[in-house]
């Protein structure tokens, strides 16, 4: 953590409780969420659904504004998926109107943070003023050295694994790529999120408990937690929480607790491990 404690918690909240149980050495290095519930949030409220995902901008600043403090390397947040698309196009333009207004007046946030701020998946297929906004978040951020925010945009898990084996099946095509140098580096090399580390945790909100086609290869060994809560309410402590949960995890990868001498993967045909 590069802030004091009480600048990311205020002395006797509850998030402070939290806070203080948490080992700064032990913070995950990347953080997915989906977010979601937005929906039922207005819906409880009797508000058109459109008003959940303003509410839920203020989570978005929360969220981001704790990580950037506790200094998480990487935040991955879902914000649209392409199966987003078949919502009612009310919907659809609001929240990219209210993406658009956010980038707009959060810019000024990431620099104060020196947060780098990248969109991953089909950019190109939204409208050009949302990509204009995006561009210039990131050329903005471009020589910030903090936090990496990502937002996921018209993001798909299998379009981006079928992007790659496009790739390598023209590659290989070509004579450019041989076959049996197809790996699993070659694989993360083609993904969008190439040079980062996976996900360690993924949260929920919303008490849903699926994956629903994000970062599909990335989370293969990430802790997974459930909140409860609707995204709107996700808060500082909510987040706090699912960090201390993570905490509370034992990651085996594959392996055993604290196995000593243990083998090394066996190696394949081609002598790759
Ligand atoms: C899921 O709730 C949420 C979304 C599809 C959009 C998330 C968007 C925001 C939080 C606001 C804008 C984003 C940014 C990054 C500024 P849902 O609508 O699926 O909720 P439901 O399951 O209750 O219907």
């Amino acid at each position: 953590m590069k802030v004091p404690l009480d600048q990311i918690a205020d002395p006797g909240s509850d998030a402070r409780a939290v806070l203080d149980r948490l080992e700064p050495s032990r913070l995950p290095e990347h953080v997915a969420i989906i977010m979601d519930g937005n929906g039922r949030w207005a819906t409880a409220r009797r508000l058109p659904r459109v008003e959940g995902h303003r509410a839920g901008i203020r989570a978005v600043r929360e969220t981001i504004e704790t990580a950037a403090r506790l200094d998480i390397p990487v935040l991955t947040l879902y914000a649209f998926s392409t199966e987003n698309w078949k919502r009612p196009r009310h919907e659809v333009l609001t929240l990219m109107g209210l993406l658009k207004e956010y980038i707009k007046l959060e810019l000024k946030t990431f620099l104060k943070h020196d947060l780098r701020f990248r969109p991953i998946g089909r950019i190109d297929h939204l409208e050009p003023s949302v990509q204009r906004e995006l561009e210039r978040a990131v050329e903005e951020t471009s020589s910030c050295r903090g936090p990496l925010i990502q937002i996921a945009l018209n993001y798909s898990g299998r379009q981006e694994l079928t992007d790659a084996l496009r790739v390598a099946v023209r590659e290989a095509s070509e004579g450019r790529l041989d076959p049996d140098d197809i790996d699993e580096d070659w694989i993360e090399d083609h993904l969008t999120t190439h040079g980062q580390p996976d996900p360690d945790l993924l949260i929920r909100t919303s008490g849903e408990q699926r994956i629903s086609n994000f970062l599909l290869w990335q989370l293969a060994y990430s802790e997974i937690y459930f909140a409860q809560v609707l995204w709107p309410d996700f808060n500082r402590e909510e987040f706090l929480k699912a960090l201390l949960a993570y905490q509370q995890r034992e990651r085996r990868f594959g392996g055993l607790p604290q196995a000593g001498n243990v083998f090394t993967r066996p190696k394949d045909d081609n002598g790759k491990t």
